[in-house]
């Protein structure tokens, strides 16, 4: 499942919007990579999994870099109010861990709740990527749940942006931004 491409644009959409004093959330931390480009450009840093092998993991390339402005969280991402309820950027990359195992990957309603406590608690003006891998089973039908989700969404109040593959076989993965629109309309 290469998807290097998607993963660079969603650090340049990090590098774009993440402003210095602003509190991340990465929901899936994982090997660590999106949690380390978030720290270099936001203020602080939340970071959530589930498993001991991606906080290990996470942890080695903070310190190779001397990171400290990162809170590790070991507990499923829909927990996130228990630790923290103001955030400006939010870091979903669904599924699993690349090489790791395959049947510990974000789930339907975990992750549909999860969307909802930050969708209701994010700053205005802020921003939530997600990436999202229909190739595999759990995969497909959380996209297909997130699409219907997302068009639940008062257009008013939240501008979503896709970014895919059209012409690509085999259920490529695909990146959706979603930004909760300021008052003033911005
Ligand atoms: C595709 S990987 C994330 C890659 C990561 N962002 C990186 O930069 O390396 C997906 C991660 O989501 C984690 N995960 C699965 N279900 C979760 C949940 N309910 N809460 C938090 N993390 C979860 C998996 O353990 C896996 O490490």
């Amino acid at each position: 499942m290469k998807n290097t491409w998607l993963n660079d644009l969603s650090h340049l959409m990090m590098d774009t919007y993440v402003q210095k004093d602003a509190i991340a959330i990465d929901m899936t931390m994982g090997n660590g990579f999106d949690t380390l480009h978030l720290a270099q450009k936001a203020k602080h840093v939340y970071a959530f999994d589930i498993q001991d092998e991606a906080l290990l993991q996470t942890k080695e390339k903070l310190d190779k870099e001397n990171i400290s402005n990162v809170t590790l969280i070991k507990d499923s991402h829909e927990n996130i109010l228990n630790y923290v309820s103001t955030f400006d950027y939010v870091v979903f990359n669904l599924g699993y861990l690349p090489k790791g195992n395959k049947e510990i990957t974000t789930k339907t309603n975990s992750t549909l709740l999860a969307l909802d406590h930050v969708l209701s608690h994010i700053n205005d003006g802020g921003y939530i990527q997600i990436m999202i891998y229909p190739g595999h089973a759990e995969g497909f039908k959380e996209s297909l749940a997130l699409n219907e989700y997302f068009k639940t969404l008062n257009p008013l109040d939240y501008k979503i942006l896709r970014i895919d593959l059209p012409y690509q076989n085999n259920q490529p993965p695909y990146l959706v931004l979603i930004h909760k629109i300021k008052k003033d309309g911005r």
